[in-house]
């Protein structure tokens, strides 16, 4: 659900209203829409910074994709506008702390009655590396065993608190059981979390894990932890073979088959018929 659509020149359409990027009402719109049309969830993807360039000279002052609105902050309003949709968005583990993430997913799980998911990913540009104290990007292979160590901890904090660890008393005082409270006392690599979570067991237990990992690093950290997996692979017997390889490592990780979707993207274009339909793609 990013700004008014994928094609850089979807603003310029007489039907489409320019600065819907910006505009709140155009993605409550968007997101009702797909919830009455009972779609599973809204995504919005993310990079935190203007990840665009202007090549050739004069391209970048044509896309409407640079100014947007930040995906935490829209789902939350988004949230109690919409009932059953599932509210999905992406963050950084390059630019990020684990416990700033387990507590804002967390917290939109609880705001939205359990329909929070969180897309892993470890940021790819150098335009986003610039806004956060460096140079250039971090080496591919220190981004990926950050985000493994990232992720682990986000689960982690996740279950500091067990679900019926809020007694609320009101006559013995005792508001939570003390014994379902979880420190974490993570000490790794690229992480020290003591824990607990400021944030109680949320609705689903913990948010979705989605993932979008491609190399072999990124299909890793997919099959030890995602639910749901994005593919983006445009060649079917090349999809097959991605499928294979995230549900063949499951087992690795003492994971089901089952335990994790596979999402393969599709541009729909959509017509009355199937030529109305095919006369708009040309
Ligand atoms: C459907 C889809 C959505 C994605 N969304 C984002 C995003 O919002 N932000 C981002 O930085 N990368 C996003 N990516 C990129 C992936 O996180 C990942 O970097 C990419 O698929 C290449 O895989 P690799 O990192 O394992 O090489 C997305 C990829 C796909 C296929």
């Amino acid at each position: 659900m990013r700004g008014v659509g994928y094609h850089s020149g979807a603003w310029r359409h007489p039907d489409v209203p320019a600065g819907g990027a910006r505009d709140f009402r155009h993605f409550l719109r968007s997101a009702q829409t797909a919830e009455r049309g009972l779609f599973d969830m809204v995504f919005l993807a993310d990079g935190i910074g203007i990840r665009g360039r202007d090549e050739p000279p004069g391209a970048l002052c044509r896309s409407d994709q640079n100014a947007e609105l930040e995906p935490l902050t829209l789902l939350s309003a988004l949230a109690p506008m919409t009932s059953h949709i599932g509210l999905v968005a992406t963050a950084s583990t390059t630019y990020n702390e684990p416990y700033h993430i387990a507590r804002k997913f967390g917290s939109l799980d609880h705001i939205s009655g359990g329909r929070a998911g969180w897309n892993v990913v470890t940021s790819w540009s150098d335009a986003e590396a610039l806004n956060f104290g460096r140079d250039s990007q971090m080496a591919y292979a220190d981004r990926y065993e950050r985000a493994m160590e990232f992720v682990q901890v986000v689960l982690g904090l996740w279950d500091s608190w067990e679900a019926d660890a809020f007694l609320q008393d009101k006559s013995s005082g005792i508001f939570f059981d003390p014994a379902k409270l979880h420190t974490l006392a993570h000490c790794g690599k690229h992480f020290k979390v003591r824990g607990p979570l400021s944030v109680a067991r949320t609705p689903q237990g913990r948010p979705v894990i989605v993932q979008a990992g491609a190399s072999e690093q990124g299909r890793d950290i997919a099959a030890a932890t995602a639910d749901i997996v994005f593919s983006a692979e445009q060649d079917l017997s090349k999809a097959r073979d991605y499928y294979a390889c995230i549900k063949g490592r499951l087992a690795g990780h003492g994971r089901a088959w089952e335990s994790l979707l596979i999402l393969p993207g599709i541009v729909p274009i959509v017509g009355r018929t199937r030529a109305e339909a095919q006369a708009k793609s040309v």
